[in-house]
């Protein structure tokens, strides 16, 4: 056979890592397992990454599904302290733990062809759209590029897939992030769906402004001045899935009716005044 045919075979038949495996690390860890974080030394954007493992050694065990502590993260419960993905982002679907328990347990091959798998669940192609976080932030690169320049905030893709929105982050100087910052977000508000503001400036008034996020999911606002009063215009966001109070002035009274908000699935209030008041004797 030559090249030409070999070529040909190969790019017709897709391995079941690349088509179905591959996607799922994308959409849910390569955020903090990719080439710009590397949560636990660990990488999983790349099949070689992927094999060799974190800080604590190989992670898939070709074969051994129980032996396999990515697969063990990813099926624990949702409040567990080490499930994957991590800080309360949305769990694996049922048929994506089962795409990767059948990668693993037939070896947890690069190479081995979609057709070898024919019990595997297929991904509908209509979840990805009914699945959309955000609209396509692509047609609005320009603009993106335009904002994060004159905030100083860095604006990423969440993930490979282009309906997942951006994560606001303030890399290595979160204090020159500020409310007057955050307000010039407003033309692209729709995309946003995290915002990492741990130890910014941001304060009551900055809230006002994330209020406007409508598709905002995750919020960190660890260490900054933010307080119950102000955290009641957040309550209008539909979509607040997980917000981080560590070490802020937000007490008991704040916190109790922040938890009663329907999406709300965790918060984390360490350190905060509403922390150390039921810690009191
Ligand atoms: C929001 C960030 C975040 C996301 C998203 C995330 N992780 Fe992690 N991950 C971490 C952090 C932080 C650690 C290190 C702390 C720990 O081991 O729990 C970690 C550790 C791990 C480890 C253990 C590494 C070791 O040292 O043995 C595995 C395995 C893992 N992640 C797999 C995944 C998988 C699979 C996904 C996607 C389904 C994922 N992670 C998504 C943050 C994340």
């Amino acid at each position: 056979m030559g090249l030409l045919a070999f070529v040909a075979t190969a790019s017709a038949e897709p391995s079941f890592y690349t088509a179905r495996v591959a996607p799922i690390f994308d959409r849910h860890c390569t955020a903090c397992h990719g080439a710009e974080k590397q949560k636990g030394k660990l990488r999983l954007d790349a099949f070689e990454h992927v094999l060799r493992g974190a800080e604590s050694g190989a992670v898939v065990k070709p074969d051994d599904v129980k032996g396999s502590e990515l697969f063990r993260r990813i099926t624990l419960k949702k409040d567990d302290d080490e499930v994957m993905p991590s800080d309360g982002k949305p769990l694996l679907a049922p048929e994506e733990i089962k795409i990767i328990e059948l990668w693993i347990a037939a070896g947890a091959s690069a190479t081995k062809p979609l057709a070898d798998f024919p019990t595997a669940p297929v991904p509908k192609a209509a979840r990805a759209a009914a699945a959309a976080l955000a609209p396509d932030w692509r047609p609005r690169s320009a603009e993106i590029a335009a904002i994060a320049k004159a905030t100083g905030l860095k604006l990423v893709p969440r993930s490979q897939v282009a309906t997942d929105g951006l994560v606001v982050r303030t890399a290595s100087a979160p204090a020159r992030c500020d409310d007057a910052a955050l307000a010039k977000l407003a033309p692209i508000a729709p995309l946003i769906v995290e915002a990492e503001l741990a130890r910014t400036k941001v304060t009551d008034a900055g809230l006002k402004t994330l209020a406007q996020l409508p598709n905002l999911r995750y919020l960190d606002l660890t260490r900054t001045a933010v307080t119950s009063e102000g955290l009641g215009a957040l309550g209008a966001l539909r979509h607040l899935e997980a917000l981080n109070l560590t070490e802020t002035a937000v007490d008991g009274p704040g916190l109790a009716k922040v938890k009663a908000w329907p999406a709300l699935k965790r918060v984390w209030s360490y350190g905060s005044k509403a922390d150390a008041a039921a810690a009191a004797p």
